[in-house]
């Protein structure tokens, strides 16, 4: 059986048709999505993928997912640099965590290069696109199966 793992987007990245290609790749989200669940399902994940421009929607994804012990894939988009609320629903959970981004943070403005949620995250993935998912989808089999 696969094991199931959230996959939470913030804020503006179900806008990923009019964002800026160069940063973030030419994948609309509903692309991305598509993307995201099939490379889980070749490493025999079942990816739930959601999004949200909400703050207190992504923490109470967190809760559930905190609730039912289910790994978390999340790139928190804005709400990275600032959201303390979304780091404390994220440090409930007794699954694995892992960040991703998209662009590179740190290669971009300053108030980018802090991540709020990193100190509590298993690890981060930043900088490759879509491939950052897949790179985070592996990661996570691999701490499953060990
Ligand atoms: C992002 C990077 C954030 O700084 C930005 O606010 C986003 C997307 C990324 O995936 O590169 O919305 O998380």
């Amino acid at each position: 059986m696969s094991s199931k793992v959230l996959v939470l987007n913030g804020p503006n990245l179900g806008r990923l048709d009019i964002r800026d290609s160069k940063l973030y790749g030419s994948l609309d989200f509903n692309q991305l999505t598509t993307f995201i669940t099939d490379a889980a399902t070749a490493l025999n994940l079942d990816a739930d993928v959601r999004q949200s421009d909400s703050e207190s929607q992504i923490i109470a994804w967190l809760h559930e997912a905190a609730d039912a012990k289910i790994p978390v894939i999340i790139n928190p988009a804005a709400f990275t640099h600032y959201s303390y609320a979304i780091r404390d629903a994220a440090e409930l959970l007794k699954s694995p965590l892992i960040e991703v981004h998209l662009s590179n943070p740190l290669a971009r403005e300053e108030f980018r290069h802090t991540s709020v949620i990193s100190g509590i995250a298993d690890g981060t993935i930043a900088g490759f696109g879509p491939h950052s998912y897949t790179l985070a989808l592996q990661a996570l089999r691999q701490i499953l199966d060990k």
